[in-house]
């Protein structure tokens, strides 16, 4: 069922020190009802935030993970490893997996296969590059990923996936993506899914906005019908903030 979700994916960012001072705070704060919030940790700190919150209504999530279930890659980690210290949910093709470590969509076809096989549920982020939207491309390349990415699971795969659309773009960079253009694009995601699936498996996925999303501009880009929430880089970091965009839905 389609959830109102406020994700803070730390990147490599926040050591143990400063993940307890976080954890902390968070768990001072009252969460908004209706409201999943998620945390996605540093590998090293994923099992102390999982001890820490678990009596509390916060996920705690992974930010990658590797697509084989087990051997010798040094200085990867399995869906069996963060299973094993209470980690379920994960986030799969972030675009900087994507540009950095060059992750295509056929590699992240093969996690997302191991997640849903090891019972994850799986962020799935989305977006494309400036030079795709200033050459009218963008659409193709959100369907490209769509397709090549998920468009092989089963119906009921479809229970375990929410879906993040994030502007490259809009990424760190202070610009967002107005509502108009993150309505238009989420509009298109779900109509992509309903097309390849059914209408009642586009209108329960969840699809977040993430790219420079703060706590003034939050409301507006929650506002939108096809908005389900967000998945917030830089503004995650801090307690307030986080908990103040956690607090901007209508
Ligand atoms: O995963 C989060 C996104 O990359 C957004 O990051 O909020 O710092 O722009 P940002």
């Amino acid at each position: 069922m389609r959830q109102k979700i406020v994700a803070g994916n730390w990147k490599m960012n926040n050591d143990m020190a400063e993940t307890e001072m976080f954890l902390v705070q968070l768990k001072k704060q009252v969460i908004p009802e209706g409201v999943s919030l998620m945390i996605a940790p540093a590998f090293t700190n994923l099992n102390h935030t999982y001890q820490s919150v678990k009596d509390h209504p916060v996920t705690v999530v992974a930010q990658n993970m590797h697509q084989s279930e087990k051997g010798a890659f040094t200085g990867e980690v399995s869906a069996a490893m963060l299973k094993s210290v209470g980690i379920k949910t994960v986030i799969l093709g972030h675009s900087e997996r994507r540009s950095i470590f060059n992750e295509d969509n056929d590699l992240l076809a093969e996690k997302v296969n191991t997640a849903l096989k090891n019972e994850m549920t799986v962020i799935f982020c989305v977006g494309e590059e400036l030079s795709h939207r200033e050459t009218d491309n963008h659409f193709k390349v959100i369907s490209e990923q769509l397709e090549e990415g998920l468009f092989h699971l089963s119906e009921t795969n479809w229970k375990n996936i929410i879906i993040a659309y994030e502007p490259v773009w809009a990424i760190g960079t202070g610009e967002t993506a107005s509502p108009e253009q993150a309505q238009e694009m989420h509009a298109f995601i779900r109509k992509t899914i309903a097309d390849a699936y059914s209408n009642t498996i586009a209108k329960n996925v969840s699809i977040l906005y993430g790219g420079s999303v703060k706590p003034d501009n939050a409301s507006e880009i929650f506002s939108q019908d096809d908005v389900d929430g967000g998945l917030i880089g830089g503004a995650s970091l801090n307690v307030e903030s986080f908990m103040k965009i956690a607090n901007a839905f209508e």
